[in-house]
């Protein structure tokens, strides 16, 4: 479909917390060792907020760095979307928290609920507005505070997540600048909901003691079964934008993939047939930090000058639901 405007990414900012969990630490809490973490999925240390941190305060400081480096002040901010599965509150939404914060005044502001996919959902989204000509700056922020919903008794899941935000000012760009989303695509397949839960807290399961004392509130997770679909639904959609643009992996700078599992990360690369120079990879710095992990990924990549103008970037991510999605961009 042709549309009236074109949309690119403006600026770019992340933030993660000061504690650093490291796998030696996490050897004193559960049944573990550096080496299962290292080898099993490339981690090394994460962040963890401190007690008064919630997710719009991570959110708020990568916003007010990716709105400096786009040159725009809270008033020209004209959609606010937040990915997330760990808001401030259950309502109001974070992203009306984080609109406050940044001094946006009246634009519309929601929550992405797609799990580590929320980011590339809101981008998407974000993307359609711009290129309708509806806002001129949307903020699509991805954050996430996981390490407040982990059992940390459980040694399958509490290895594997981090806390961290990070943000992206999309904004209409001229036919003449060459940076642009080329495209994006975002899809889900309800039928795997169970692989990746939080059972408690929602109308299916309110919360009682009784779902408190059973670990409910926390994320339950079938590693092995998410594992295989992760690789296949990100191939899969990848492929489909690549070919809808006359494009190979030899088109591509830089594949900024979801930091999940540094083995997913591999095998995606290899059925993409992508060499794996030109993936981003910081897993073993901040662990899974859910919606959090491509615009942290690609901030520190722009900001090292790694990522430069010009440069073709594939980001693509799946995660509860399960939601996949890719975004095709010119930096
Ligand atoms: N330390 C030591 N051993 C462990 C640990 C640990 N932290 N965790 C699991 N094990 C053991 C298991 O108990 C099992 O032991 P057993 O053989 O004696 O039963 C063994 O390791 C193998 O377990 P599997 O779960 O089969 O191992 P797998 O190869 O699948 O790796 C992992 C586990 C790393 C979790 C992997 O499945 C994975 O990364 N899956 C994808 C997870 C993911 O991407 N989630 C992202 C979504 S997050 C979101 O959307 C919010």
């Amino acid at each position: 479909m042709r549309t009236k405007w074109e949309a690119k990414i403006a600026g770019t900012g992340h933030y993660v917390p000061e504690k650093v969990l490291t796998n030696s630490d996490l050897e004193k809490i559960v049944d573990t060792s550096d080496e299962w973490i290292r080898s099993m999925t490339g981690m090394v240390e994460r962040r963890v907020a401190s007690k008064d941190q919630a997710s719009s305060d991570l959110a708020y400081e990568a916003s007010i760095k990716a709105m400096e480096m786009a040159g725009v002040k809270g008033k020209d901010i004209g959609m606010v979307i937040c990915g997330t599965v760990t808001p401030d509150h259950m309502f109001p939404t974070t992203a009306c928290i984080l609109q406050n914060k940044i001094g946006a005044r009246g634009c519309p502001a929601f929550d992405m609920s797609a799990g580590c996919t929320g980011f590339i959902y809101g981008a998407d989204i974000a993307r359609q507005y711009v290129e309708n000509g509806i806002a001129d700056n949307i903020l699509v922020v991805g954050v996430e505070t996981l390490t407040k919903i982990i059992n940390w008794k459980d040694r399958n899941t509490c290895v594997l997540f981090g806390d961290g935000a990070g943000a992206a000012i999309i904004s209409r760009t001229q036919s003449t600048d060459i940076s642009k989303i080329i495209d994006s695509e975002i899809m889900a397949d309800g039928a795997f909901g169970d692989l990746l839960i939080m059972e408690a807290g929602g109308s299916r399961m309110p919360a009682s003691e009784e779902t408190v004392r059973e670990n409910l509130h926390t994320i339950q997770m079938q590693g092995n079964k998410v594992f295989k679909h992760a690789v296949k639904s990100m191939a899969l959609v990848c492929e489909k934008v690549l070919k809808r643009n006359n494009m190979d992996s030899h088109s591509i700078d830089w594949v900024v993939p979801h930091q999940a599992n540094v083995r997913i990360i591999d095998s995606l690369a290899k059925r993409l047939k992508v060499d794996k120079d030109k993936v981003i990879i910081n897993i073993e710095k901040y662990g899974n930090t859910s919606a959090s992990t491509i615009p942290i990924a690609i901030d520190e990549a722009i900001r090292a000058n790694k990522i430069r103008k010009g440069d073709i970037v594939l980001m693509t991510a799946f995660g509860a639901g399960l939601t996949y999605g890719a975004y095709l961009v010119r930096i």
